[in-house]
C-alpha cells in the first residue's frame, strides 16, 4: 500500500558575505545596468573561504529539523543535492551525517544539477510512500563561488551560494507530495560542465592553467532550452494531477535568470506574479535554489494550507523536472 507523504519542515541558509554588481563593476568589465537588464540580478551571497558545501547544508537542515520537530536521531536517511560537493568522494551526505549526529541514517549524494532538489524529493518520496522509511532529509547546497571563473565576466555575474533542506516524513497534514517528472538530456552536457577534474580529464598542471576546472556554459543556448523545458514539465505534472494552471497558486521555478522565467510565464499563458522570484537577491545557487526560493515563499505567506504549488527546474546534465505539491 502506497503511503502519504508530506514535506514537514523547511529550512535554508546563505552566507553573510554580499557581493553586489556594483562590486563585480571593479573585477570584470561589466555593469550594474546589464546584469539588471540581462538577468534580474543585483547581489549575490558569497561563502567564507572556510565554509564547503557541508557547512551551508549543516545550518540549512538544522531549521529545517528543527521546524519539523524532528531529532536527527529520527532521520532514516539524509540526500544531499548539488554540483560543489566538499569533495569528489566520500558524500557530502555522511559529513553532514556526522556533523549533525544522525546515528541511524544513510546518507548519499544526488548530481542532477540544479534540477537535484526535485530529483531528490522524488526518492525521498519513494522510501517514505513504501513505507520503507518514515524520515528523510533532503538538503541542496551548492557554493558556486569556488567554480566560478572570476575572469569570465559572461558566466560571474549569475552566481552565488546558499542551501535549502525540508524533511520529507509521512504526511501529518501538509506538503503533501502528489506528481513528479523527470527529464534529461545526455547530449547536452557541454552546454554547462566542469571540464576537468573527473576521470575523463583528471587534475593537472595542464587543466589548471587552461581553468578547465571552473564552470564552462553556453548561455544562451541554455536560455532557449531553459524556457522549453520548463514549459514540458509544467504541462506534464498539470496533465499527470489532471489540473488547470488557473488551479496552481503559485510556482516556484528554479532562479536562474528573471528573463528566463518571465518568457516561460508568458509562453505557458501564466501571470508573472504566479511565479516566486528572488534571484534579485541570491542570483543562481544552483541545487539550493528552489529550496531556498520554498522557505522564502512559505515565510513571506504566499502558500496557505490547501494550495497547489509547483516546483519546476532545470540545470546541468541537462536535467529538468517539476513536482507538484498541495500545501
Ligand atoms: N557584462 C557586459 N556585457 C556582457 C557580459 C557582462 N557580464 N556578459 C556578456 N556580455 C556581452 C557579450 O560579450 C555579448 O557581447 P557581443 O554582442 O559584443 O558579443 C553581449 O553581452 C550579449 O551576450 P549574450 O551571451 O548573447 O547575452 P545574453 O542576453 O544571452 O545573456 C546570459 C547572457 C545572462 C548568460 C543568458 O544567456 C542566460 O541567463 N543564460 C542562461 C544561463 C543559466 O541559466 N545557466 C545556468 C543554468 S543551470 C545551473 O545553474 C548550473
Amino acid at each position: 500500500m502506497v503511503k502519504r507523504v508530506g514535506i514537514e519542515g523547511v529550512g535554508a541558509y546563505v552566507p553573510q558575505r554580499v557581493l553586489t554588481n556594483k562590486d563585480l563593476e571593479k573585477m570584470v568589465d561589466t555593469t550594474d545596468e546589464w546584469i539588471t537588464t540581462r538577468t534580474g540580478i543585483k547581489e549575490r551571497r558569497i561563502a567564507e573561504d572556510w565554509q564547503a558545501s557541508s557547512d551551508l547544508a549543516f545550518e540549512a537542515a538544522k531549521m529545517a529539523l528543527e521546524r519539523a520537530k524532528i531529532e536527527p536521531e529520527d532521520l532514516d536517511l539524509i540526500i544531499v543535492c548539488g554540483v560543489t560537493f566538499d569533495y569528489p568522494f566520500p558524500a557530502t551526505a555522511c559529513i553532514l551525517q556526522d556533523k549533525l549526529g544522525a546515528r541511524k541514517a544513510g546518507a548519499m549524494d544526488i548530481e542532477a544539477g540544479c534540477t537535484g532538489f526535485i530529483y531528490s524529493l522524488s526518492v525521498a518520496y519513494g522510501y517514505v510512500a513504501t513505507g520503507v522509511y518514515e524520515n528523510v532529509l533532503v538538503v541542496g547546497s551548492d557554493v558556486l563561488s569556488k567554480v566560478t571563473d572570476w575572469q569570465d565576466r559572461s558566466s560571474c555575474i549569475l552566481f552565488g551560494d546558499a542551501a535549502g533542506a525540508a524533511v520529507v516524513s509521512t504526511y501529518k497534514g501538509q506538503g503533501e507530495l502528489l506528481h513528479f517528472y523527470l527529464r534529461s538530456d545526455g547530449s547536452r552536457v557541454d552546454d554547462l560542465l566542469i571540464p576537468a577534474g573527473g576521470s575523463r580529464n583528471p587534475a593537472s598542471h595542464k587543466t589548471v592553467e587552461e581553468r578547465l576546472h571552473y564552470m564552462k556554459l553556453n548561455g544562451p543556448e541554455v536560455f532557449r532550452l531553459a524556457v522549453r523545458v520548463i514549459e514540458d514539465a509544467v504541462l506534464s505534472v498539470l496533465e499527470k494531477a489532471n489540473l488547470s494552471k488557473e488551479e496552481i497558486s503559485l510556482f516556484i521555478p528554479h532562479q536562474a535568470n528573471i528573463r528566463i522565467i518571465n518568457t516561460a510565464a508568458r509562453n505557458l499563458g501564466i501571470p508573472e506574479e504566479k511565479f516566486f522570484v528572488n534571484v534579485q537577491r541570491y542570483g543562481n545557487t544552483s541545487a539550493a535554489s528552489i529550496p531556498l526560493a520554498l522557505y522564502e515563499a512559505l515565510e513571506e505567506g504566499r502558500i496557505k494550507s490547501g494550495d497547489y504549488v509547483m516546483l519546476v527546474g532545470f540545470g546541468a546534465g541537462l536535467t529538468w523536472g517539476a513536482y507538484l505539491i498541495r500545501w
